[in-house]
């Protein structure tokens, strides 16, 4: 059943190549990327004029990384809130509001509620599940299923990356509705997306630096994951998957954050994640990246194949293929994945099945 892989955790990291494939498979119609299942019309669409995401835990990461391009590309406001907190306030939602549920299981309780309560005040809901026919996808207006299979290793890997292609069809679709983005744009944005799956490929071929790196940090008892943009979104979800199943205690830090309070952490050897990545706040990331090691930080960088500036600031580079830094989220997510795993193996826990965490939380 695992394929010839040791665990199913890693089986499922191999599988997102494919996954990538499959979600976008006939998503380009001549110049208009097409998601019949979300049924609205392009006008209907195009009065939207503000996006809610709600999901949990990886899920919700998956949002983080869609705001930016859902603001970024269709101009209009996004906001990305755990689906426990958005049930229990009163968020403004009008008739023009597109509630975005983002489930893998499909049964997360607090993501449900909000679900219904979304719908109650009149929203739009659209789900995006890797599980058909669950909850999710019956109770919403419209659904994406994000074509990951079924996942069996209680950390998610292959349906987040289901989640982050998804939504970035969804904001390219908003992008294309709003007029945002003219058809050559479109294009060309879905071309560099779909050239992910092979990027992701070649990642996965040679994992020797990140192992290295992981060996590193494995006695570590806490670390910190850093970056600003895409980057912060990211460091989240590394921050996450490194807990769940290694138990090494890991927060994520938007970079330009260190200075107001997590620097007072760093002392000699501490390690330091960072999403460092070409793009438009390389700059920035170095000079916390410099910031850290005065202090005595162990850096490990995840960068663009090419830079060999990086060297300079940090202990451990792990290099991925140059993809705009729309794209980054695909491929700087996958090595992060390898390095939890990497550290949880070095210090013997279980990856597939990690204590106290159940694959569906059905109950709030
Ligand atoms: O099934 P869901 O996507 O609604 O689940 C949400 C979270 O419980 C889930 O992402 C959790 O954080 C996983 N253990 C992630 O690895």
């Amino acid at each position: 059943e695992k394929g010839g892989y040791p665990d199913f955790m890693l089986k499922e990291i191999h599988e997102q190549p494919r996954v990538i494939r499959d979600t976008l498979a006939g998503r380009l119609d001549g110049g208009s990327i097409s998601i019949d299942e979300l049924d609205m019309s392009s006008e209907e669409l195009h009065l939207v004029d503000r996006v809610y995401i709600i999901a949990c835990g990886t899920s919700y990461h998956a949002g983080l990384i869609a705001k930016n391009l859902i603001e970024a590309w269709a101009r209009i406001p996004c906001e990305v809130e755990v689906a426990s907190e958005f049930r229990y306030r009163d968020p403004i939602i009008t008739p023009t509001t597109l509630v975005v549920a983002v489930s893998q299981s499909g049964e997360t309780a607090d993501t449900l509620a909000a679900i219904r309560d979304a719908r109650v005040k009149g929203a739009k809901v659209f789900g995006i599940t890797n599980v058909v026919g669950s909850p999710v996808a019956r109770e919403s207006d419209g659904v994406i299923y994000t074509k990951a299979n079924k996942e069996i290793a209680v950390a998610s890997t292959k349906s987040f990356l289901g989640q982050v292609v998804s939504l970035t069809l969804l904001a390219l679709l908003l992008g294309q509705s709003h007029g945002t983005l003219t058809t050559r744009q479109i294009k060309l944005l879905f071309s560099e997306l779909a050239d992910t799956a092979e990027q992701v490929e070649r990642i996965l071929a040679d994992d020797s630096a990140i192992q290295e790196a992981a060996r590193a940090c494995a006695d570590a008892t806490s670390a910190l994951f850093i970056g600003r943009g895409m980057g912060s979104a990211i460091s989240y979800e590394g921050a996450l998957k490194l807990k769940e199943i290694s138990y090494l205690h890991a927060e994520a830090y938007p970079a330009g954050e260190m200075k107001h309070g997590p620097i007072a952490l760093i002392d000699e050897g501490f390690p330091v994640i960072a999403i460092a990545t070409r793009g438009p706040v390389y700059d920035k990331v170095v000079s916390n990246l410099q910031e850290s090691r005065a202090r005595g930080a162990m850096v490990v960088a995840v960068a663009t194949e090419g830079d060999e500036e990086i060297k300079r600031h940090a202990d451990h580079v792990i290099y991925i293929p140059k993809v705009r830094d729309a794209f980054s989220p695909i491929t700087a997510s996958v090595p992060l994945q390898m390095f939890a795993r990497c550290i949880a193996l070095e210090r013997g826990c279980d990856v597939d099945q990690p204590r106290n965490l159940a694959k569906s939380v059905t109950v709030e």
